[in-house]
This record gives structure tokens, sequence and C-alpha cells, in this order.
């Protein structure tokens, strides 16, 4: 084979990228890009940018920069110096044996509210992994940059953030940018066996099916004295809802998501009841600790979804379909006809290694010049069911799927700025306003 005419054949990587965004200019909808591997060469380096420099956003990084590609850390942001500092050192320490992987320049640091800007420009590839509250702000200017992107699930914590999703994910999809989305059981062999066994009707048609994440819930920072009001918000995210979503979204969105996708649908509508019961007290801001949703398929299935935060009980996170003809036990990775026999078992002692393969999936793509993942429209779908049981268990009502997505609500703040007040405030006692369902309206 003339290996001339092979490279001719295809596009280098700098070319696919350049390609990439002369395309998006012109939006056209014809695909471009050649199959080959462009990373034999010197000028083959992958740049990404960490947008996000917390747990997640080091622990995706470093199984960015263990993909088969030559991916280079090149830049990181973030709204806190110590955060950036931690997560850099957890970064090299993994990648102790392939240092040169790791390269950051001071200058390519950034801090503050409109960090994310300057690092996106430097990459080709982007991982963002702040707080969902920050995420449609951040996807918007990662697709407007022509950026590749994985992305951390959910990807906004109220209405008016998934419809700017959706917005953005049409571009991205138009200017053919991989988006994968961690949502990453959909990346992950086990579920998409039993998935794929679920499409080719092995339990017939869905008619039910049950969610749960109920465990012992997650970290406090307490307030420390000199934090503005929004730095305490922002170092003890979880527990607001413009940065987090509750954790019906931060968390429960993986079994919302598999029911979907099973379903190939969203919910209708939806119904629930929650509350805090043990989550109570100043460090806890406003979320709850527990959460009951019905919601309705367009087909008349129902899933019963039930997350919780409550130490000393049960422990559960799985999903369960219920078909026409069978069953299906998702942590088991087994299907069973209606009477209990197992129909299929995957064996777990194979399954991969789901957050791994999502960047291995996705590197491999960019490297080969593909388009293959736009997560971002069914990311953003899954975000609104869960976003969409809060504001069941909230108000106490009956809530319809496009009266909720349309309905514009938008709980972030107006302003970014350590100095800005949030959206929400505590009262003289240090204790934050907490939904009364019956009382409480759409939120
Ligand atoms: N797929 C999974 O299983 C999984 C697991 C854990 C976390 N996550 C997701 O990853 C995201 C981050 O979670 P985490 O556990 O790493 O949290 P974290 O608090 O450890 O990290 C978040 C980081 O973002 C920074 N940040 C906040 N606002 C910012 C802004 N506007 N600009 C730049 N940086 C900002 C914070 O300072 C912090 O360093 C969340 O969306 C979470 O749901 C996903």
């Amino acid at each position: 084979m003339n290996l001339d005419n092979q490279k001719n054949n295809h596009q280098s990587r700098r070319e696919f990228v350049k390609s990439s965004s002369l395309l998006a200019g012109a939006m056209l909808a014809a695909p471009m890009l050649s199959k080959a591997n462009f990373f034999s060469g010197s000028d083959d380096v992958i740049k990404i940018a960490l947008i996000g420099c917390g747990n997640r956003g080091a622990g995706a990084t470093v199984q960015a920069l263990s993909t088969k590609q030559n991916v280079q850390l090149v830049a990181m942001a973030d709204a806190f110096r110590d955060r950036m500092d931690s997560s850099l050192k957890n970064i090299m320490d993994e990648m102790s044996d392939k240092k040169n992987r790791v390269a950051v320049k001071e200058e390519n640091k950034f801090i503050g509210f409109d960090a994310y800007k300057h690092a996106i420009a430097l990459a080709d590839v982007v991982i963002l992994a702040t707080p969902p509250g920050f995420r449609p702000i951040h996807f918007e200017e990662a697709v407007k940059q022509n950026k590749q992107i994985f992305m951390e699930k959910p990807v906004a914590t109220d209405p008016a953030g998934i419809q700017r999703v959706l917005a953005a994910a049409k571009i991205a999809k138009d200017k053919k940018l991989n988006v994968v989305v961690g949502l990453q059981r959909r990346y992950q062999s086990s579920y998409r066996e039993l998935i794929k066994r679920v499409h080719d009707g092995a339990i017939g048609d869905i008619v039910a099916a049950q969610a749960w994440w109920d465990n012992d819930g997650v970290w406090v920072h307490p307030r420390q004295p000199g934090w503005t009001e929004m730095e305490y918000q922002m170092r003890n995210w979880y527990y607001f809802n413009w940065l987090c979503g509750d954790h019906i979204t931060e968390q429960h969105i993986h079994n919302l998501d598999v029911i979907n996708w099973a379903l190939d649908a969203y919910p209708v509508k939806a119904q629930g009841m929650g509350g805090r019961e043990v989550r109570k007290g100043k460090d806890y801001g406003e979320i709850f600790d527990h959460h009951y949703v019905e919601f309705q398929y367009g087909n008349g299935a129902i899933l019963n979804s039930q997350c919780r935060h409550i130490k000393g009980t049960m422990s559960k996170v799985d999903e369960l379909l219920i078909g026409t003809k069978g069953k299906v036990f998702c942590d088991e990775a087994r299907i069973t006809d209606s009477k209990g026999k197992t129909l299929y078992q995957f064996d777990k002692k194979t399954d991969n290694q789901p957050y791994q393969n999502e960047h291995d999936e996705l590197f491999a793509a960019v490297a080969n010049g593909e388009f293959k993942f736009w997560d971002a429209e069914r990311g953003a779908k899954s975000s609104m069911t869960s976003i969409l049981g809060r504001m069941c268990t909230y108000s106490g009502q009956m809530i319809e799927w496009d009266k909720a997505i349309n309905s514009g609500i938008n709980i972030m703040p107006e302003k970014y700025d350590f100095a800005a007040t949030p959206p929400i405030l505590p009262n003289a006692d240090g204790l934050y306003p907490v939904a009364v369902p019956g009382v409480t309206k759409y939120v």
C-alpha cells in the first residue's frame, strides 16, 4: 500500500479539528470525517482542558489521559485555586508513569467564574465537571468554540438550563462535535447487553419499572469564617438546588436514565412525595433527603422511583424492568421470564470499566476523525426527568412533562461573582427555606 496516498486520503488531527470548525461555520450536513488513526507522528497530541477540578474532574482527566491516544492535559479552570491545586496533584500522582501527559503551564491555570472560556480555548477536547448548575453555560461555550466534549451528568438543574443544553446540543450535532455525557451505564457492557435484549423483545412490552438510589448521602462542607454567602454555597454546593438540583437530580438521574433508555422514551407526567427527615440544620441548605416519584410514560408504563440519603437505612442502587413476558434485574445483569426462569445472565466478571470506556470510545472517535457521539440531547432529557421528579416532590402536584420543560423556570443567579447574592438566602438563624408540598409551587 502506498503510505503517501493513504496519508493524503485522510485528514490529520489538526485538519479534522480545523475542518470541524470550518464546517461548523458552514453548517454542512454531510459527514466529512475519514477513519484514519492520525496518531503516529509528532504532531499527534490531543489537547484537553479540565473545567471543574474536583473529584470527578480529576478522575475523568486521568481516564482521558489513560486512553490509547496521545492525550495531554494543557489547561485547567476552577472557581478556586485550592481545588485546582489538589486536583492537579491527584492527577500527577495517578499519571506518575506518564508524566509528560500532564503539561499545564502556570499561565494556563485559570481561576474564577470566567476561567472556563480561557481553558476551553486551549483544548481540542474539554471535560466539563463543575457542579451541574454551570453545565449549560460551559457546554454552550464549548460548542461555540467547536470543541469535542465530555460532560458530566446532570447537564442542568432547571428547565431553562435544559432548554439551553438542548439548543446547544442541536448545534453540536450540526457541527459534528462528539459529545459524551457521563451517564456511564450507557458505556457499560452489562447494561448494553441487557438493554439490547430488551429492545429485541426479550421481556415483551415494558409495563412497569422500579429505580432506586438509596444510601447514606454525601459530604458536607460547613461554613468557614471569611466566606461570602456565594463562596459558601459554591463550596457546599450539594445542598443548593441552583448548583446541584437536589440528590434526585445529582445521583438518581443514573437510574432514571436507564429506564428512559430501556423504554426509548421520556415520561409524559409524574407525581410524587418527599421531604427531609434527618437532613436538618444550617449545613444542609434546601434539599430533601428522600423522594418517591411515580413517572408515567406515553405507552402507559409506570416507573416507581425512589432515592434516599438517610444513614442506617437500606442501601440499594438498581433498576428493575417488568415486561409482558419477563423481567430485567439490572444490578444482577439477569433477564428472567415472568415465572422467574433465567433467560439470560451476563457474566459480571467480564464487565468493563464504564468510566474508562467513556473516554476510550470518545478519544478513539476523535483520533479517527469520526463523529459518533451525540449524548447531549438524551442527557438533557434524562436530567429533565429528574428535575420533573423534584418539581413533583416539592409541590406535591401531578405535573406534565411538556408544561415543566417549557415552564421557563430558571433558578440560577443573575450575577456570578463572589460578592453577588445567590438566588436563595438563609434566615437570621442561618436556615434556608425548604419546599413544603401543598404550599410550594413549581421549583
Ligand atoms: N458519573 C458519575 O458517576 C459521577 C460521579 C461523581 C460526580 N459526578 C458529577 O461530576 C460533577 C462534579 O462532581 P464532583 O464530585 O467532582 O464535585 P467536586 O466538588 O469535587 O468538584 C467540582 C469542582 O468544580 C469547581 N467549580 C464550581 N463552580 C465552578 C465554575 N463556575 N467554574 C469552574 N469551576 C467550578 C469546584 O470548585 C470544584 O473544584 C457533578 O455534576 C457530579 O454529578 C458524576
